[in-house]
C-alpha cells in the first residue's frame, strides 16, 4: 500500500481538529519564493455571527493582513497552498501537534508530537487587546520613574514610555518569527515546539554545532498561564529557558520591560540579563529587580565585550554607543543568538577613514551630509554583517524622528548557514573598498579562520 500523502494528512487533520473543537492554530512557513513579501501565515479559529470561521493573518515583511474565511473556504485555501506555496506548517491541537516539513531529499514529511498545548484557545472574534504596559508593569515603570505613584506617565517620560512599548511590540512580532509565542489569543501561551525557523529546519539540523540545534532545542518552555492547564512543554524541551542579553543596558527600561513580556504577559519561563558598564546603573536596577520580585532578571556590570555571559536566544542593544552596538552584534553571533535586535547610536569609527568617492565628493564636502554618509555606511556594513552570518535582516524607523532622531532599527533573525553565501561577503567588501574603508570592528567576521571564533558556541 503506498504511503499516504503528507499534504493530505495535515489537511485531514486540519478538518478533524476544526470539526472537533480541538483546533488551537496552524502557522505555514517557509514561503517557497523567500524573496516575495509573504512571510508566515497563522490560523486561528473565531466565531463570526455564529458560525466557526479560519481567521488568517497573513504576515508580510512590513505589515499583517487579517482575513475571515468560512472553514470549508479556509481548508481550500490551506489545501492549495501547503507545499505549493509554504514549505512548512504546524497545526496545533489538544490531541496532537502535527508538524509538516519538506525534506532536503525532496518530498515532505508529516510528524506527530505530544500536544504543546491541550486547551483550546478562546473563539471569541475580537478579543480585547491586552496592552503590554499594563498595571503590572506599574511597579518597575514607578521605580524607574517612567510613571507616578498614580500610574500616570511623567511628563518628561512620556518619549520614553512611547519607546518602549513600541520596541516591546516590535520585539513581539519578532519573537513569533523565532517562535517563541502564539500569535493571537491572549498572547499568553508560550510556543512550543518545533515551528521550524524560516528557511532553516534541514540545515541547522545538519550542523553540529550544539548553539545550532540549540535553535530547536532551547525554545522555551512556558508555565501554564493562570487557568490554562494543560501542559504546554514537548518532553525534550523541559527545563530549557529562554535567555535574553540586553547590552549596554543603562538604566535597564528595556531590560524591565523585555523581562515583563515574557514573564508577565506571556507567562514564558525566559531569563533575561542586562549588561551595562556603569555600575552605579547595573546596581540600581539589580535593587529595583530585588525589590520587585523580578525573578529570572539581572544585571551585570561590565563590557559588552568581556561580560561573561551564557549561550543565548536573543540579543537587544539600543543605542549602545558608538562601537558598543558592533561589540553586540559580535557577541551575539557568537553566543548563538536567534534574535539579535539593535538602534545604533553615535556612529564614529568610519567617518575619519572615509572617501569621498568622485561622484560624491561634491555633495560630501558638506559636513552633515558626510555625517549622515558614514552612518549610513556603518549601519548598512552591520546588516550586510549580519546577512554574512547567516541572519535575515531587515531595516526600519521604529519611532517616529521627532521623538529621536536615533530612531534606525536594524532586526536581525537567524536563518540560514552562517559564512556561506559569497555574495553576502562581497557586498561587504566592495561597499568598503568604495569607500576606502580600511579597518572595521566586525572586519574579522571576514577573516575565515576568525569567522570560526565568532561562530556559536554552545
Ligand atoms: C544611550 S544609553 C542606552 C541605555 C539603554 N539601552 C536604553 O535604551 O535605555 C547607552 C548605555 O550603554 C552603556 N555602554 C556603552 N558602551 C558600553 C559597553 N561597551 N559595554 C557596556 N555598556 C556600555 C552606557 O554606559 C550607557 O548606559
Amino acid at each position: 500500500m503506498s504511503k499516504p500523502d503528507p499534504a493530505r494528512q495535515l489537511i485531514e487533520h486540519l478538518a478533524t481538529s476544526l470539526a472537533d473543537g480541538t483546533f488551537v492554530r496552524l502557522i505555514l512557513s517557509r514561503p517557497v519564493r523567500p524573496k516575495g513579501e509573504l512571510v508566515k501565515v497563522f490560523a486561528r479559529c473565531v466565531q463570526l455571527k455564529r458560525q466557526p470561521h479560519l481567521s488568517f493573518t497573513f504576515r508580510y515583511s512590513t505589515k499583517d493582513i487579517t482575513k475571515n474565511m468560512s472553514l470549508p473556504a479556509g481548508i481550500e485555501w490551506v489545501r492549495n497552498h501547503l507545499g505549493r506555496e509554504f514549505r512548512s506548517a504546524l497545526l496545533s491541537t489538544t490531541q496532537r501537534d502535527w508538524q509538516f516539513s519538506a525534506l532536503e531529499s525532496g518530498g515532505y514529511r508529516i510528524v506527530a508530537h505530544q500536544p504543546a498545548i491541550t486547551q483550546a484557545p478562546p473563539r471569541d472574534h475580537d478579543q480585547p487587546r491586552k496592552s503590554i504596559l499594563d498595571e503590572s508593569a506599574h511597579d518597575w515603570l514607578q521605580g524607574l520613574g517612567v510613571i507616578d505613584a498614580t500610574g500616570k506617565v511623567r511628563d518628561r517620560m512620556a518619549d520614553k514610555h512611547r519607546q518602549i512599548n513600541r520596541y516591546l511590540e516590535i520585539f513581539s512580532h519578532l519573537a513569533d518569527d523565532c517562535g517563541w509565542r502564539v500569535l493571537g489569543g491572549t498572547g499568553d501561551q508560550p510556543v512550543p515546539s518545533g515551528d521550524p525557523p524560516d528557511g532553516t529546519a534541514e540545515s541547522f539540523k545538519n550542523q553540529s554545532s550544539a548553539a545550532f540545534a540549540s535553535g530547536f532545542t532551547s525554545m522555551p518552555v512556558g508555565e501554564s498561564p493562570p487557568g490554562a492547564g494543560g501542559s504546554p512543554a514537548l518532553p525534550e524541551l523541559q527545563g530549557a529557558e529562554l535567555l535574553i542579553g540586553d547590552m549596554g543596558c543603562g538604566k535597564g527600561y528595556l531590560t524591565f520591560g523585555v523581562w515583563h513580556l515574557f514573564r508577565r504577559i506571556w507567562h514564558i519561563r525566559a531569563r533575561v540579563i542586562g549588561v551595562e558598564v556603569r555600575p552605579d546603573l547595573a546596581d540600581s536596577s539589580a535593587k529595583l529587580a530585588r525589590e520587585i520580585g523580578a525573578e529570572g532578571l539581572e544585571f551585570i556590570p561590565g563590557t559588552i565585550d568581556s561580560a561573561e555571559l551564557p549561550r543565548i536566544d536573543g540579543l537587544i542593544a539600543l543605542h549602545a554607543c558608538n562601537t558598543a552596538t558592533d561589540h553586540a552584534i559580535l557577541r551575539g553571533i557568537e553566543l548563538g543568538a536567534k534574535l539579535i535586535l539593535l538602534a545604533p547610536c553615535c556612529h564614529k569609527e568610519l567617518r575619519p577613514q572615509m572617501a569621498h568617492p568622485e561622484a560624491l565628493a561634491a555633495v560630501l564636502r558638506h559636513g552633515i551630509m558626510e555625517e549622515r554618509m558614514a552612518e549610513w555606511i556603518t549601519d548598512g556594513l552591520r546588516a550586510l554583517s549580519l546577512e554574512w552570518a547567516g541572519y535575515c535582516t531587515k531595516m526600519f524607523e521604529f519611532v517616529s524622528a521627532e521623538h529621536t532622531a536615533k530612531n534606525l532599527m536594524i532586526s536581525a533573525v537567524r536563518g540560514r548557514r552562517p559564512f556561506t553565501s559569497a555574495s553576502a561577503r562581497d557586498h561587504i567588501v566592495q561597499l568598503k573598498s568604495f569607500f576606502k574603508i580600511q579597518s572595521h570592528l566586525l572586519d574579522p567576521l571576514l577573516d575565515e579562520t576568525a569567522c570560526l571564533n565568532h561562530s556559536p558556541t554552545g
